[in-house]
């Protein structure tokens, strides 16, 4: 697909999200707020769905993971220990003639994303040229042209790397102008220097305005895990290796937020911290790196929508750290990163509290302060993972069109739809007794108004797996028509027989098994 084309679907999806109830902008009655977003009735559905299967995917399904709901204030001097107070930055730069602020780093890996943009064209090309007998591995290493925006790229990112890792602000901005970057709205090259700036939101808690009742809404939900390490080991019966699971709100105050839900200042993150022995680090981050691998892909993304990103600058905490990226309409970007945080965190915060974080280790009849494998996920930007993976204009072969969101049966908002054929002679009451019967165990819609064809259509566009028509005969013989969401098949089942039917499909256990 074109990018012009992925650009319009990408529209297309947020439009539809409006359209049926999934996000809306927040306060929209008072034009809305930038980057912030509210969850409507079906979206709010499929949110926690994801929140769900995630959440049974680590603690449910890991006896050696339990969960926190830790609160989003904090004590100040958390986010001293943390770093996030020293180094919790962005390098920005403005340009003068539009006004408008950037990421120095968003720039130059964007002009390095359009540099690949160019090589995977002259694949595209060579592709369709050669045909059946195209090598691509032969191309790519012998093309004239690859090898040249290849040695470019490389260029570039070795020097990105070092400016980066060396907090060399001047440098960052000789990259933007070698490279010609110019600023997408006023399509000048006329650039400030790149300054830091922190990410934190800071507010003031109780009635007097003085420096020591300053805190912060948090950056990330790792931290409240980090605190209340020595009452979840003291409570749980947990030895290392082991590990706690958290689900909840972080506020950054991003300089760039755009690409709708995909980067907002206000965000819900999935995070779990996993203690080990020091030394082991290295093995468990190559074991959620699989597992978390795996969990992705039981989302349906296909391997080729999916890519690990190993970091150019390792964050302030870890010893190494890779995303997980997904495909988005507008690139790869990261949905989830796992990182190695050694004792970084627990240490700061023994230091800083004068509490000893420490784990005694019965084997080895010592104590230390545990490693750290974080796994950490966005909840919304899996949410939008989810959508435009599962979004499909398709022709049907009629020759009409329909829009269907193709998501995973178990997290689909509603997973059966109840209709009576008409709105008389007894259908809406015997729909009605099993609306009833499968409200216990799905989230069933009912509906009796338009045409069949029409609510069909409605539900495809929901994601709703499933339709259960009820119709005359259903009176006498106790047989519904149950219609399948992506193959539109239609067969007759006893009422009896439904949640067997459904079961089969809306298993969410299936994919990780
Ligand atoms: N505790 C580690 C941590 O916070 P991160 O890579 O900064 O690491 C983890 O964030 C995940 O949180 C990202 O992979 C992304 O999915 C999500 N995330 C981060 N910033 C976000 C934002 N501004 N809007 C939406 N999601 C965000």
């Amino acid at each position: 697909m074109s990018k012009e084309a992925t650009q319009n679907t990408f529209q297309e999806i947020i439009s539809h999200c409006k359209e049926y109830g999934f996000i809306f902008p927040s306060s929209e009655i008072y034009d809305g707020l930038g980057a912030v977003y509210d969850y409507g009735p079906y979206g709010i559905e499929l949110k926690n769905n994801i929140q769900q299967y995630w959440w049974k995917a680590m603690v449910q399904l890991n006896e050696n993971i339990v969960g926190i709901d830790a609160a989003i204030f904090m004590h100040p001097k958390t986010w001293k220990a943390s770093g996030h107070v020293d180094a919790f930055n962005d390098p920005l730069i403005d340009n003068k003639d539009s006004k408008k602020r950037y990421r120095a780093d968003v720039l130059i890996e964007d002009a390095m994303a359009k540099i690949e943009e160019k090589i995977d064209k002259e694949v595209d090309k060579a592709q369709k040229k050669f045909g059946e007998s195209f090598n691509k591995e032969m191309f790519l290493q012998t093309n004239p042209n690859v090898l040249r925006n290849k040695e470019k790229l490389n260029t570039i990112e070795t020097r990105f790397k070092k400016a980066l890792e060396e907090n060399d602000l001047a440098d960052l901005k000789q990259i933007i102008v070698d490279l010609e970057i110019a600023c997408p709205i006023s399509g000048s090259r006329n650039w400030t220097d790149v300054r830091q700036f922190n990410l934190m939101f800071a507010t003031e808690v109780g009635s007097v305005a003085d420096e020591a009742s300053t805190i912060y809404l948090r950056p990330e939900t790792a931290q409240g895990i980090f605190v209340n390490f020595l009452n979840v080991l003291n409570t749980s019966r947990q030895r290392i290796p082991f590990g706690i699971a958290q689900v909840g709100k972080a506020f950054r105050n991003e300089i760039v937020a755009r690409q709708f839900i995909f980067r907002t200042r206000e965000f819900e993150q999935m995070e779990m911290q996993f203690f080990v022995r020091p030394g082991s680090e290295m093995e468990w981050y190559n074991k959620w790196k699989e597992a978390r691998w795996k969990w992705h892909r039981s989302l349906g993304f296909a391997e080729e929508s999916l890519k690990f990103y190993d970091h150019l600058k390792l964050a302030h905490y870890a010893n190494a750290a890779v995303d997980i990226q997904f495909n988005f309409p507008f690139g790869f970007k990261e949905i989830e990163g796992i990182h190695s945080r050694t004792d970084f965190d627990l240490k700061n915060h023994q230091e800083l509290s004068g509490k000893k974080l420490q784990y005694f280790d019965p084997e080895l009849n010592q104590s230390y302060i545990p490693y750290v494998v974080e796994t950490s996920i966005g909840l919304n930007r899996t949410f939008l993972a989810v959508l435009c993976n599962g979004f499909k204009n398709e022709k049907l072969e009629d020759g009409s069109e329909r829009t269907v969101l193709a998501l995973p049966p178990f997290l689909a908002p509603v997973q059966i739809a109840v209709f009576p054929l008409v709105k008389k002679d007894g259908l809406p009451e015997k729909a009605r007794e099993i609306f009833d019967i499968l409200k216990w165990d799905y989230k069933v819609f009912y509906e009796e108004k338009d045409s069949i064809g029409k609510r069909y259509r409605r539900q495809d566009a929901l994601g709703t797996p499933f339709c259960i028509t009820v119709d005359h005969d259903t009176l006498t013989d106790n047989q519904v028509t149950i219609r399948d969401r992506d193959t539109m098949k239609q067969e007759r089942i006893s009422i009896e027989r439904l949640k067997e039917v459904v079961n089969e499909k809306v298993d969410w256990k299936k994919g990780l098994r």
